[in-house]
């Protein structure tokens, strides 16, 4: 079989175990909503994706190949893939703060910690309908970016170092229409600052 023709091989991914228990990110975003989003909404983008993959190969392995190769339907389903699985491990059970390096990096692009969480906050309230609100290294800067729907940074180069969903589906179970309060409560208590600091390289 040529490279080109076994490149072609049709890509399956299985759906990713969640980085702790359902109940690990509890008070702030309940087991309920957690084994909703996984076992539910993520399940289905990455069923979605391999139903897609049959009938449109892909050049690539990987899923990232998968999301910057792809277009329309199969780029929403495999983006959206990625971006569960990114957000998973941007969450952590317990109260990170960053690094001093990291904390230097933060100082240096947004004033302080309390600027960017006050960036990162607003630009998630801000975004209007579904999508996500990132910590990217864009140019070697760190920034604060939103995309919206499946879209993903990672399709344009950026470096993305952590995220946060903001789908209805994150939080209307725990705080209905309050995205505000989910997201004091996961960008007080629940970022993984050691997540960001792998994907900075630090
Ligand atoms: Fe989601």
């Amino acid at each position: 079989m040529g490279v080109a023709q076994k490149a072609l091989q049709t890509l399956h991914f299985d759906l990713p175990p969640l980085p702790y228990a359902e109940d690990a990110l509890a008070p702030v975003v309940s087991a309920e909503t957690v084994a909703l989003h996984h076992g539910k909404h993520q399940r289905k983008y990455v069923d979605t994706m391999n139903q897609l993959l049959q009938k449109e190969p892909v050049r690539g392995a990987t899923l990232e190949d998968v999301v910057r190769a792809s277009r329309g339907k199969l780029f929403s389903n495999a983006a959206q893939a990625w971006n569960h699985d990114f957000y998973w491990h941007s969450l952590s059970p317990k109260k990170t703060r960053p690094s001093a390096a990291l904390s230097r990096r933060i100082d240096a692009d947004f004033g302080s910690y309390e600027r960017f969480t006050d960036e990162l906050a607003g630009a998630a309230t801000d975004l209007f309908g579904s999508g996500w609100a990132w910590l990217v290294e864009d140019g070697g800067k760190l920034a604060v970016a939103t995309t919206s729907n499946a879209d993903t940074p990672m399709a344009y180069g950026k470096r993305c170092l952590l995220t946060i969903d903001v789908w209805e589906h994150a939080y209307y179970v725990d705080y209905r229409n309050q995205r505000e309060r989910y997201l004091s409560g996961v960008i007080g208590e629940r970022l993984n600052w050691e997540f960001a600091e792998l994907n900075l390289g630090l």
